[in-house]
Parts: C-alpha cells; structure tokens; sequence
C-alpha cells in the first residue's frame, strides 16, 4: 500500500497484548513489517516480538506513532494516554481495535465508543476494526476451509475505510465494510453493559 508521500504505508500496533500480539502474528504471517509498542522499554518484549516473526519490531510509542497506519490495542480507558503521544493525528489512519464494554455510556457523552475514541486523535482518520473476534480466534491463519475469515470495518472515512480493507485482504481476511460509526458500525461497538450484535460473531466469506 502507499501512503501521500508516494512510499509504501507504515504501520504499528500499539498495545501488545493478547490482541496486539494476534494482529502481529497476521502480519509475520504475510511477511508485512509492523513496530509495535507499549508503555514499556522494547527491550522487555523484545523476545516475544522475535517469536512472532522478523518483521515485527518492538519500539517506543514516541517512534511507533511516525507510522502512517496505527492499530490501538490497549485496554479502551488507555486510549486518551497514546492520542497524548502526538498533538496531531493528520494524516494517519487509528484502527480502533478496543472495545468498551462495561464502560458508562455517560462517561462518552452519549457517543458511539469509536466517535469517542476518535475525538481523541485530533485530526487523524479513525477506523473502527479487528475487534470483534476473541484474541484466541484472531490469532488463527484466517484461512478456513477454502474461506476468509470476515473482519468487519467501520468509518466516516471513505478513503481510511478502502485503505484498511485492502490491507486486511492483504493480510488474509475478509473485509466487510459495515458503513459510518453511527450507522452500521454500531454493530461492532460495546454500550453499557451490551455488545454490538456483530461483536463475537466468528464468519466465514467465501468467494
Ligand atoms: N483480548 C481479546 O480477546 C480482545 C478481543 C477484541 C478486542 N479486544 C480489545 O483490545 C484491547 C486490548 O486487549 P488485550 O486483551 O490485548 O489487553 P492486554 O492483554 O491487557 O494488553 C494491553 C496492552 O496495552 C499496553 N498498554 C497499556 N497502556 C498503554 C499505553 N498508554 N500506551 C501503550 N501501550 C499500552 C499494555 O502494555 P504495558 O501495560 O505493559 O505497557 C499491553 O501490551 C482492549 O481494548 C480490548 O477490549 C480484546
């Protein structure tokens, strides 16, 4: 893929975790290079990095957030904490991989979690995605039985939204484009003490 500047896109998962570390393992499957990062020196994750696969590169979080693409792995009341990392998000795409469940719908001013998690990242383009499945499932090859495993994506971004469909292909599964946050994106996001109805629905495409 290639970024404004003409050059293949970069990308970073921040949180390395149980789902951080399932997207790195998509990504060493495809042999894509990705940073990744956490609060922590990057030598302290360095060997679990190593086992996934060479091109996945433990860094800081000041370094992971040059990437054009960044994934946001960390638990959701952490997300305030990386949108800190850089006071503008222009030009970068944040892949929205948390999920707010159990989290007072209060306390996002009523909005769906993906257009909270977004007002944080001043400037950047926001897509809700990669969140739906258990990290257990996620870290599976999404090839399955002649099939693609499905990723669904949301956004009010149609650029970000065709840019993170093509890298999901990229990376084996089946993107399936769910429309605006407020609209069919809901379907992907945690209210309250509720699950969208897509959330934990593990699909199989078939072309
Ligand atoms: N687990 C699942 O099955 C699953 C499925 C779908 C979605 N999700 C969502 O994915 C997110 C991560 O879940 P998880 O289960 O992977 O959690 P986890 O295992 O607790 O991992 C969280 C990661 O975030 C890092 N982190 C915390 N605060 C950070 C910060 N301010 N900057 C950078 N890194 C930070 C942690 O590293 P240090 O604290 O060591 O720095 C850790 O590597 C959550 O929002 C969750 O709702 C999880």
């Amino acid at each position: 893929m290639i970024n404004s500047e003409n050059k293949a896109a970069s990308y970073a998962i921040i949180g390395f975790g149980k789902i951080g570390q399932a997207l790195a393992r998509a990504f060493a499957r495809n042999g894509i290079e990705v940073s990744v990062a956490t609060t922590r020196d990057p030598e302290s994750f360095a060997s679990d990095a190593a086992a996934i696969g060479r091109g996945i590169i433990p860094t800081t979080l000041a370094e992971a957030v040059k990437a054009d693409v960044i994934f946001l792995a960390v638990r959701f009341e952490s997300h305030t904490d990386v949108a800190k990392a850089l006071p503008n998000w222009q030009g970068k795409i944040i892949v929205d991989v948390t999920n707010a469940y159990g989290v007072p719908p209060e306390k996002m001013g009523g909005l769906p979690s993906a257009k909270f998690v977004a007002q944080a990242f001043t400037g950047g383009k926001l897509v809700k995605g990669f969140n739906h499945l258990g990290a257990a499932i996620l870290n599976q090859d999404p090839a399955v039985h002649g099939g693609r495993r499905v990723v669904f994506l949301a956004s009010d971004d149609e650029g970000a939204v065709a840019e993170i469909g093509a890298l999901a292909e990229n990376l084996g599964f089946a993107p399936v484009k769910l429309g605006s946050l407020s609209e069919g994106g809901l379907l992907v996001q945690a209210h309250g003490n509720t699950w969208g109805k897509l959330i934990f629905q593990d699909l199989v495409k078939f072309d």
